[in-house]
């Protein structure tokens, strides 16, 4: 039998061994003393001088393979065939790791912004009562402005004293913080708000928002554009063009809202980010601060609103989906 056959057959044959004392008569069927390649490589003196040359290296090249097959099927068959044989040249798996959602980011770094310029962090409570969601907020019960926000109310508990609400936006902190805080101070209040509203491309039932609030004996509302600019720049890499336009909220006055210039195939449209205003006696009175000592200016943004011109996304509902299509780009 020639080297080639011989090898083909050997191969073939060691593919079925199934344990080590196969593995045994294998390794003496060939190189055993008796073997079939040990008696190929003893007759190789008998050759003549070309044909040892030739059939030498091919029978010697075999004899290398079939030590090196025999150990690693020694070394797979006595481990039980259990452990695993490390190939250390084959390419690795790519590990999946997380990341975070896209509004977690621009809220990172809008709180890093306003960090840096000297604004304190600080979160509420998303069970509210109505006392610290509208009437400290100088909203009042019959007051028609309730209608600007649709709300869930829970249900009250028997004789309760104070009904309560998912808040509406994230203003009754200005109260809360107040409360608890003297003057000079600058606050953002990062949080989720809850509407009683049929959703579409630009509303949600529950969506974030971000409060500001500074006050100090004398601030205006150049502070807050000089501020609210800053953010913006920050926020956006770019100069943006922004405009105040006049509004009302109970709670501030004289109150604004805000719109930024957003240029889509080369036209200018204005789309409205945010309300603003100075903090109204009323809202200073019900935190127990003297309105004639002090002024300051309070701002509520949609974070979804801002994540959506930024990163141009078209829909606020994608946010909630889930779709990996989506958050994968982020
Ligand atoms: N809370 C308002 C809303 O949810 C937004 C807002 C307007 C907040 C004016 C403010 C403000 O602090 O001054 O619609």
């Amino acid at each position: 039998m020639g080297i080639a056959s011989l090898r083909k057959q050997a191969l073939d044959e060691a593919e079925s061994i199934e344990d080590v004392k196969q593995l045994e008569s294998f390794r003496v069927k060939y190189l055993g003393r008796k073997g079939e390649l040990t008696s190929v490589l003893r007759s190789l003196k008998d050759l003549s001088l070309n044909e040892r040359r030739s059939l030498g290296e091919e029978a010697n090249k075999l004899r290398r393979d079939l030590e090196e097959v025999i150990d690693f099927k020694h070394k797979e068959l006595s481990a039980g065939g259990k452990e695993e044989i490390i190939d250390i040249t084959r390419p690795g798996k790519k590990v999946q790791v997380g990341h975070l959602h896209p509004l977690t980011r621009i809220e990172d770094e809008i709180k890093e912004i306003f960090t840096s310029l000297n604004f304190s962090i600080v979160e509420g409570p998303e069970l509210e009562s109505e006392y610290y969601n509208f009437d400290a907020l100088n909203i009042p019960p019959a007051h028609p402005a309730r209608d600007m926000w649709d709300t869930f109310w829970l249900k009250q508990p028997k004789n309760a004293k104070e009904r309560r609400l998912m808040r509406t936006h994230t203003s009754p902190m200005q109260i809360r913080y107040m409360e608890t805080h003297q003057p000079p101070f600058q606050i953002i209040v990062p949080g989720r708000v809850f509407r009683y509203e049929a959703t579409d491309a630009s509303h949600e039932i529950n969506f974030y928002q971000l409060e500001g609030l500074m006050v100090d004996e004398n601030i205006s509302l150049a502070n807050f554009k000089f501020i609210i600019e800053a953010f913006f720049k920050r926020l956006f890499k770019e100069k943006i063009e922004f405009r105040f336009r006049p509004s009302y909220f109970p709670f501030v006055e004289p109150a604004v809202e805000v719109d930024i210039k957003f240029t889509t195939k080369g036209r200018g449209e204005w789309l409205e980010v945010m309300g603003a205003g100075m903090v109204h006696p009323r809202v200073f009175e019900a935190a127990h601060l003297n309105p004639r000592d002090l002024q300051g200016f309070a701002f509520g943004v949609g974070i979804e609103r801002l994540a959506m011109i930024k990163y141009k996304i078209p829909d606020i509902r994608m946010f909630y989906t889930g779709d990996l299509k989506f958050i994968n780009q982020f």
